[in-house]
């Protein structure tokens, strides 16, 4: 089982929702922790799967309250809740404020979850990821790196300086990267050319940048993960498209686990 992480730069909005996707449609058992130092959204976007409210006093905070003295797998499940459709989730932080006084917490929990990883794969919304990261262990843990890109030129050229970056701060000790790849959302039908420039672009940083493939901007299957009732989610473009996404995406963590690849 592995640790799939997913993060964005400046300009690219989706990577809740693209979390989200994947982890509905996730084959195998799996934990989604909203882990976006600057806070989460789940609380206010997703029901419990009993139809009522997520609970507020379980999830992420707890945990990286009581990390610096340990924190074992079994806590970290104790946090999850069910979400409606399915997800086991741990809801994140009220804001960047609880992000920062987490402090060496963020180690910990980074631990935790590899140890998690042995039973579930685990998803983590790490969240726009700038300079200097508070989380940083936490991506460094990560088997798959997930970088979520609009199909926009400014959107594009920030996530090209993120990867690089990432490609440096990511390294482990024994010199080998997560599995690093981008997922481009755009306009499919109208600005198909668009995307497959955007993806282009992206994959020429390096051999190591691998290309998971493209989501629609889809407003209507966007909403089923913001909330919104409805009829037949399984129907909408986005969600026909996320199994694509991740197939390759589970393809990539069974081949990446312990590996990654030397960056240029
Ligand atoms: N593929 C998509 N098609 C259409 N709308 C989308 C898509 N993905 C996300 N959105 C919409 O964009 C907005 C932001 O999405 P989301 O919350 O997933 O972004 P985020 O990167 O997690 O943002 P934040 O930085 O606020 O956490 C939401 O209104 C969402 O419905
Ligand atoms: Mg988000």
């Amino acid at each position: 089982m592995a640790v799939v992480t997913f993060l964005s730069a400046k300009g690219s909005p989706g990577v809740t929702t693209t979390a989200l996707l994947c982890a509905a449609l996730w084959p195998r058992p799996a934990v989604l922790v909203e882990a976006d130092p600057a806070g989460g959204d789940l609380l206010a976007r997703v029901p419990a799967a009993d139809g009522s409210v997520l609970d507020a006093d379980h999830g992420l905070l707890p945990l990286l309250t009581t990390a610096r003295r340990g924190l074992s797998a079994a806590q970290v499940l104790e946090q999850t809740q069910l979400v409606a459709g399915g997800s086991r989730v741990v809801v994140g932080l009220a804001g960047s404020e609880q992000a920062q006084a987490a402090g060496s917490g963020w180690s910990a929990l980074a631990r935790a979850l590899r140890e998690v990883s042995r039973e579930h794969d685990v998803l983590v919304d790490a969240g726009r990821v700038g300079a200097d990261p508070v989380h940083l262990d936490l991506l460094r843990a990560s088997d798959v790196v997930t970088l979520v890109v609009r199909a926009q030129v400014s959107a594009v050229l920030h996530a090209r300086e993120r990867l690089r970056v990432l490609s440096g701060a990511l390294r482990r000790p024994d010199g080998l990267l997560p599995r690093t790849g981008v997922v481009v959302v755009g306009d499919l039908r109208r600005h198909a050319r668009e995307v497959a420039d955007a993806t282009g672009l992206l994959s020429a940083v390096g051999d190591w940048v691998d290309d998971f493939g493209a989501l629609p901007l889809d407003p209507a299957g966007a909403a089923v993960f913001d909330g919104a009732r409805t009829s037949r989610p399984e129907r909408t473009a986005l969600v026909r498209s996320g199994r694509a996404l991740v197939a390759d995406l589970v393809a990539a963590s069974t081949g990446a686990a312990g590996t990654g690849r030397s960056a240029a």
